[in-house]
């Protein structure tokens, strides 16, 4: 048994030949297919970036259009979703119905289900992304109990989600620019990020041949976790626990604490010893949208207070713990309106566009097996069945 690898975690262990995403973790660098985050953070969109993910290269004009309108014209869901909504319990988690939903994609779009065929994997694709903020949107109405919303295609991406989660048919919603292009950019910043766990278990799924729906669904699983997209969720909470700056160095203490199991949420990260370049961005988009808002959030001076703090901590110094994208997504979506529950579901809308243009590249990859790990087997030796009764 002494054959294999022991990589507990795969932290050096590559799983496949990748050229969408590349991370210097200790330069804090990140591009995708070459560009660096921030500058497609700053000046890009996030179809553009989809387009970007999935195609190799930026689009032009009229491939951006092309692409924009072929992703509108998938952004309705089959009329039956809804009645699928209707069977979960309202005050479940909106990931919960989000694995559930997108999970029974490939039971409503069977037409896009072969994956041997390239035309169905490209509807497939589109479908996903377009079909997500419809689902997201679709999650947190259900738990609000008001109605559903149509997509509107005349808007963009973005606002288009925000007409469908904040909006009532009762009233005509204005799409706030200034959330409209703070939202596009947290789609832009969770859009991909090479093999992390959620990325590998869509890649992994995928090798079986599973359809993309499926590997999809097995993805947002994943992403759930607290040591993963559910981070932004756990960091807002351990913000607001925190309350006011005075009681940081509480939790500080706690964090460094091996009997305690607590950890600072949104800090650390397995590829970054460094800044995350994504966290960095954020970070000027907190002050920014709670300026243009008009919003005064103590949640944000405690973060801002926090990094400090930690920076300058031996214990944080020493394990290279900077804060990661989680740390100040959720302050901005907080000041959007967004409940905490909905954060990793705005993770998941976003990685949808890393995770089909992944699975993309593995299904043409020509070195594409299914991915098998093997183990250390460290159990009982042979032994022989005894009955229960002389046990
Ligand atoms: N607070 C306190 N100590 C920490 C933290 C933290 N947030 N993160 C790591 N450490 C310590 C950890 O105790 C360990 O100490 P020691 O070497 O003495 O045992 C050391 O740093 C290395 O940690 P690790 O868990 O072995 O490192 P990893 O690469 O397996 O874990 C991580 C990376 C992101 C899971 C971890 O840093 C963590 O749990 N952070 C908090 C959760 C979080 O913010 N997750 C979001 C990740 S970024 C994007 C995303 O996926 O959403």
């Amino acid at each position: 048994t002494g054959a294999f690898t022991y990589d507990p975690g795969f932290t050096s262990t590559a799983s496949c030949e990748s050229k969408i995403t590349y991370i210097d973790g200790d330069a804090g660098i990140l591009l995708h297919r070459g560009y660096p985050i921030d500058q497609l953070a700053e000046k890009s969109s996030f179809m553009e970036v989809s387009y970007l993910l999935m195609n190799g290269e930026l689009p032009n004009k009229a491939e951006l259009d092309n692409f924009t309108y072929t992703i509108n014209r998938h952004t309705m869901v089959h009329e039956q979703l809804a009645t699928f909504y209707r069977g979960f319990r309202r005050d479940a988690h909106p990931m919960a119905v989000m694995t559930g939903v997108v999970g029974a994609l490939s039971a409503f779009y069977h037409d896009s289900t072969d994956i041997s065929d390239p035309d169905q994997r490209r509807i497939a694709s589109h479908r996903l992304i377009a079909k997500m903020p419809t689902l997201a949107a679709m999650a947190y109405k259900y738990t609000i109990g008001q109605p559903f919303l149509y997509p509107d295609n005349n808007l963009s991406y973005a606002g288009n989600f925000l007409r469908m989660t904040f909006g009532v048919p009762a009233e005509e919603y204005q799409v706030d620019p200034i959330i409209e292009s703070a939202m596009d950019k947290i789609f832009i910043l969770h859009a991909d990020h090479e093999q992390n766990a959620s990325t590998s278990t869509v890649r992994l799924a995928g090798s079986s041949g599973a359809n993309p729906f499926a590997c999809i669904a097995a993805g947002i699983a994943c992403l759930w976790g607290p040591a993963h997209g559910g981070a932004n969720e756990a960091a807002l909470n351990m913000l607001r626990e925190i309350g006011t700056p005075d009681r940081i160095p509480e939790y500080i203490a706690r964090a460094k604490n091996k009997d305690d199991p607590f950890r600072l949420m949104g800090f650390g990260h397995r590829v970054y010893k460094n800044f995350d370049p994504r966290a960095q961005v954020l970070s000027k988009a907190a002050t920014e949208v709670l300026d243009k808002l008009g919003i005064s959030d103590p949640v944000l001076d405690t973060a801002r207070e926090l990094e400090q703090i930690a920076l300058k901590d031996q214990y944080f110094i020493d394990k290279k713990l900077y804060p990661n994208v989680d740390f100040y997504s959720g302050v901005i979506l907080s000041a959007i309106g967004f409940p905490t529950s909905m954060f990793t579901v705005l993770f998941a809308l976003a990685r949808t566009a890393g995770w089909i243009a992944q699975w993309n590249e593995m299904i043409t990859d020509p070195d594409q097996k299914i991915g098998r790990p093997r183990q250390l087997y460290t159990g009982a030796t042979q032994r022989d069945y005894v009955s229960v009764e002389s046990r």
